[in-house]
């Protein structure tokens, strides 16, 4: 495996790993793969701690948030980048918990220039219920550091600046007392209310002691990643969420408040723009089945969220008869098997993840942004004789007008549109498939797949321009197959 995942990597010098869906799609494991076996640094350039991937250590679960997870090898370095928005408190915790757990952070670097998520921050996020957000204040940090009425990570170092600045964001604020009472509970702002107010001396005073706990972590990051590049290190890049929830990629407005297209993630690294052909991207692609959670609309949803419950209870329920029901056509059977035999519940929120077929059409539009190589993952959690592609949608509504295009009813769409108001009224057009009613689970090399799992690969390559590079067929590291 090595041998051919260096012959894949060729000589790229910078690999950015970015999800082309809506996130949640296992880059974790493949930048985890990278950091052991390739890479001299590992970065992240967007989002915050709305991300998560958890990773086993001593057969204990360690989730991160933020730290990218090349912390776990002692050579690499970590860089956390300016595009990316820092809530400090978590960062702490999380250095905290692995330096508990024996793992070295002196390796870990993070930038001055990055945004700070406040505890003001999650609390105006707390009341936004029309996205379904993961409620870590991301979307209120990058909407102030877009209006320059944010904090940046060098200012928590910087208590006079740290004052004024906040309390000229505080007063941005008009939070009632009501609601403030009623999230006065909440694990990570609660201490900072008080009788239905948020109190900011306890704030700016928390952020100036944790402050000093972060400070000698913080450097200029896009200074630090040129002189890995110039020098000659191998620099993996992990982005966040994934394409379509980009602010600027992504279906608008359900999506997050960063831009996650490969080349906004290595410039939100600090990385500079002449990379060249010492970039090389990779897209990850959940298959046959991807997933979504949130709000928004997915054109190629199995079922309806009706069904929806935490993993707690549906790990109870009966796998065999689930699949027996789905088999016989109920789709809300068929989302839960899909989700539970695919462990769909998010790292950061434990929220059951919405369940649909591959979306050929998204993928199309992704393969323009990130380019054509692609992983795919989690091939192994759909044992079903058949699934379904979609490669086009029908139109079904009101008729409208988007990018000098007008939708009509009946109109069938092989160009993604982003605009929420379009796709919510796209419908997937299925085609089946023959598929493998067992797990594909221990195969470990390509010509091991079944004809008709092969011959599906094929065609969605010849459908969408993609390359399939890789592919993830299990939860461990040889389980990773070069097509
Ligand atoms: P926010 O990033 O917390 O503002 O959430 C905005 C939208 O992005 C919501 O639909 C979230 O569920 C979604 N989202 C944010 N981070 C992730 C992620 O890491 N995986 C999947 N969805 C995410």
């Amino acid at each position: 495996m090595d041998k051919s995942l260096f012959s894949v990597l060729k000589d790229a010098r910078v690999v950015a790993i970015v999800c082309n869906q809506w996130g949640d799609t296992g880059k974790g494991k493949i930048v985890n793969y990278l950091a052991k076996e390739w890479a001299d640094v590992v970065a992240r350039g967007n989002g915050g701690n709305n991300a998560g991937h958890t990773v086993v250590l001593n057969n204990e679960e360690v989730i991160l948030h933020l730290i990218p997870c090349g912390i776990f090898n002692p050579d690499v370095y970590n860089i956390i980048g300016p595009g990316t928005v820092i809530d400090p408190f978590v960062l702490l915790e999380e250095i905290n918990t692995l330096k508990n757990k024996g793992v070295k952070v002196d390796k870990l670097r993070v930038s001055g220039y990055a945004s700070v998520i406040t505890p003001l921050h999650i609390v105006a996020d707390c009341y936004n219920k029309k996205i379904g957000t993961t409620g870590r204040g991301v979307g209120p940090a990058y909407r102030d550091r877009a209006g320059r009425n944010n904090i940046r990570i060098n200012d928590l170092m910087n208590p006079d600046v740290l004052k004024e600045r906040l309390s000229r964001l505080r007063d941005s604020y008009s939070f009632d007392p009501e609601s403030l009472e009623r999230i006065s509970g909440h694990p990570a702002v609660g201490r900072f209310i008080t009788q239905g107010k948020i109190c900011l001396e306890a704030i700016i005073e928390n952020l100036i002691e944790v402050g000093k706990e972060i400070g000698p972590f913080v450097c200029d990051a896009s200074k630090e990643m040129y002189e890995f590049f110039k020098n000659g290190k191998r620099i993996v890049v992990e982005g966040a969420q994934g394409l379509l929830l980009g602010i600027e990629e992504g279906t608008y407005p359900y999506v997050t408040s960063s831009c996650c297209s490969a080349l906004h993630v290595v410039a939100g690294a600090g990385l500079p723009a002449n990379l060249g052909n010492d970039l090389k991207v990779f897209g990850v692609v959940k298959f046959p089945v991807m997933t979504r959670v949130g709000n928004g609309p997915m054109p190629t949803e199995i079922g309806t969220e009706a069904n929806d419950r935490s993993y707690k209870e549906e790990q109870n329920y009966d796998l065999n008869g689930l699949k027996e029901k789905a088999l016989s056509g109920d789709q809300n059977s068929l989302r839960v098997f899909l989700r539970l035999k695919g462990k769909e519940y998010g790292a950061t929120t434990g929220r059951p993840r919405r369940i649909g077929w591959i979306d050929l059409v998204a993928l199309r539009y992704a393969v323009r942004m990130n380019g054509p190589n692609i992983i795919l993952t989690k091939i192994d959690c759909c044992p079903l004789p058949a699934i379904n592609i979609c490669d086009k949608y029908i139109y079904q509504g009101i008729g409208t007008w988007s990018n000098g295009k007008a939708y009509s009813q009946g109109g069938i769409i092989r160009n993604f549109p982003t605009d929420s108001y379009v796709l919510k009224n796209c419908i997937g057009s299925f085609e089946k498939r023959p598929w493998y009613k067992n797990s594909l689970r221990g195969i470990r090399d390509y010509e091991g797949f079944p004809q008709e799992v092969r011959n599906t690969l094929n065609e969605i390559e010849e459908k969408t321009g993609c390359n399939v590079v890789l592919i993830s067929n299990g939860p461990n590291e040889e389980d990773i197959i070069v097509k």
